[in-house]
């Protein structure tokens, strides 16, 4: 099986959130389990920087985007068995954020065309190209108006993962020739249209041959009003090929046994740690140093749909309650505010960080005791589940990921690994407060042992990818595993229990169905394999080829219907320019000695 998965953002390369952390290790925990991976990037400033000198440059070409023609260089390093692409185009990539500008639709319009474009230069001819999020979400609409002219286009299946609903890549109509080079047929036919905008990400949902949401519970929602952020007649058009496959964390960098950012070092079998890390927290905070008064912490973005309202409208109450709090993050200026102000009324018993600061923030997931949550809408959450690897339990809403990975505790029975409430309301998440800092203070024994659960729960990559795995198997109707594509020594010495038949041809296998998130799944119970196969193609398969036949119809650009197997240009300048006829240098290089291949692109 072979996997392209393009992303806008990637640990360690660049971060702005949660998407950053799971295209960091996905791709990893997908190659260990057999399948050949190559995740896709753009190559911003900050990637050159930091990482410029282990990049090796392979070659360039040009995309065609509408009336443009633009430069794209293609670098790339090799990682935990994954080989990581970067798409350099300074124009677009060479600024210090990676998002938050003026063009960033013709951006990744550029990036997504590109990924595309630029597959002939890559190792493997991908089965599968997973995207992410509104800024890759025109990759499934490329491939299918390539795949009208060229044959094999058509070959490759697409999954979209939403990370996010509430960014969904709108702009005006109009935009659609100038900016993305997409024929009007893509609006008219309403693939590409929502509310009157244009609509990336709805495009990807239709066009995706599976769109996986990043928990059970998550999946569940987007089919309401109340999170879908007017989505969700599209999501229950498209729910035939829903899943929620649950992210991981990569458990060996978050392990409070070995991990050199804390302060001292623990693990179930030994605790004695994690009392040193709350009397650094404590000192580091500027907090009393009282051992035995639990400590309250929010890690999170400063933005409304984090639950913050609710933790405004009790604060006072909350900190009537034998316990200290510490917040670290950044985000609207009205919570900054009210925090900044809350903390000078208890000093010495709740501070205050307005900041992103990972060493910070893992200072507090070892040193603290409770880790509160109480998101609006949270497609998955990571944090959560970090704190609980390192001990320290959490309170959160009953919404998306924080459902599906936290379960109550439940005294009469001493089951659960945190605490929940369901209702978006403050009085509620007071009340689980309230028992959660008592507990701590009342029943040590008992808390003791709830810590313990939260720290044994098994959030690694290896689950989930299995279930990728299994999505993208339905979608291309490959075998996995594949006995015959696995190293000999890799091949079970038990009979497999997949049939010996080659796979049908991925072209004749329609989309399969997802017998998806249904129900949300406990945590404990993950989601089964999809095995049932949709009998009928489709609606949006129909609405897609419709589309992209009447553009194919339109005059395509001479560069687009180039033969199938497209040489790689290497080493040279763009030819036809005047410094074309020079001599080049050797075809890899690191990527700072290249540094002029990537100049502005040339538009004409
Ligand atoms: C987004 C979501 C978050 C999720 C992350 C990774 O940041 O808001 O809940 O964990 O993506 O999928």
């Amino acid at each position: 099986m072979k996997i392209l998965y393009a992303t806008s953002e990637a640990v360690p390369f660049c971060k702005t959130g949660g998407l950053a952390d799971v295209a960091g290790s996905l791709p990893s925990a997908l190659a260990a389990e057999g399948a050949e991976v190559a995740v896709v990037l753009p190559l911003y400033r900050r990637v050159r920087e930091r990482f410029g000198s282990q990049l090796t440059f392979l070659c360039y070409d040009y995309v065609n985007l509408a009336w443009r023609h633009v430069y794209c260089g293609l670098f790339s390093l090799e990682k935990d068995g994954v080989t990581w692409y970067f798409l350099d185009n300074e124009q677009y990539f060479d600024r210090p954020d990676l998002y938050g500008y003026m063009d960033d639709g013709e951006r990744f319009g550029f990036f997504s065309r590109a990924v595309v474009r630029m597959l002939d230069h890559l190792k493997f001819w991908p089965d599968v190209i997973n995207c992410n999020d509104w800024q890759t979400a025109l990759v499934p609409v490329y491939l299918k108006d390539d795949g009208v002219r060229e044959e094999r286009f058509r070959s490759i299946r697409t999954t979209l993962t939403v990370h996010n609903i509430e960014y969904q890549g709108r702009y005006n109509p109009y935009v659609l020739g100038d900016l993305f080079g997409l024929d009007a047929g893509w609006v008219e036919d309403g693939t590409l249209l929502m509310d009157g905008d244009l609509n990336l990400l709805k495009g990807a949902v239709l066009c995706a041959d599976a769109v996986n949401a990043v928990s059970p519970t998550y999946a569940n929602e987007l089919k309401m009003a109340y999170f879908a952020h007017r989505m969700e007649s599209v999501m229950r058009q498209c729910e035939y090929k829903l899943y929620g496959v649950l992210n991981g964390i990569d458990m060996d960098r978050y392990n409070p046994a070995k991990d050199p950012s804390i302060a001292s070092n623990f693990s179930v079998e030994d605790m004695a740690g994690k009392d040193a890390d709350k009397a650094h927290l404590q000192r580091l905070m500027g907090l009393r140093e009282e051992p035995h008064v639990p400590i309250v912490a929010i890690v999170s973005r400063l933005v409304s749909h984090k639950g913050l309202d609710l933790i405004c409208e009790v604060l006072h109450d909350m900190m009537k309650l034998p316990m200290q709090l510490v917040v670290l993050g950044k985000g609207d200026k009205k919570y900054e505010e009210f925090f900044h102000w809350a903390a000078q009324q208890y000093t010495g018993r709740m501070a205050v960080r307005l900041d992103y600061n990972e060493e910070l923030s893992m200072a507090i997931y070892a040193g603290a005791d409770l880790f509160l949550m109480p998101s609006k809408s949270e497609p998955c959450g990571l944090s959560q589940m970090i704190a609980m690897r390192y001990g320290t339990v959490p309170i959160v809403r009953e919404t998306g990921g924080l459902k599906d990975t936290v379960h109550a505790y439940e005294a009469w029975r001493d089951a659960g690994n945190g605490f929940t409430f369901a209702n978006y309301a403050s009085n509620d998440m007071l009340h689980v407060i309230r028992e959660a800092v008592y507990l701590y203070k009342d029943y040590p024994d008992v808390f003791s042992r709830l810590r313990k659960r939260a720290m044994a729960c098994d959030f690694s990559w290896a689950r989930s990818a299995g279930e990728y795995l299994r999505i993208y198997a339905n979608v291309t109707g490959q075998v996995w595993p594949a006995p015959e594509a696995a190293p000999a020594e890799e091949v079970p010495a038990a009979a497999p229990e997949t049939p010996a038949e080659a796979p049908a041809p991925a072209e004749e296998t329609p989309p399969a169905a997802e017998p998806v998130a249904e129900e949300a799944r406990p945590f404990e119970e993950p989601a089964p394999a999809a095995e049932t196969v949709q009998e009928a193609v489709p609606a949006g398969e129909t609405v897609k080829k419709v589309s992209a036949r009447r553009t194919a119809q339109k005059a395509a650009p001479a560069e687009e219907s180039a033969p199938a197997k497209a040489e790689p240009k290497k080493r040279g300048r763009k030819p036809g320019t005047k410094n074309a006829a020079k001599k080049e240098p050797a075809v890899k290089k690191a990527a700072g000695e290249t540094k002029k291949k990537g100049t502005a692109p040339k538009e004409k």
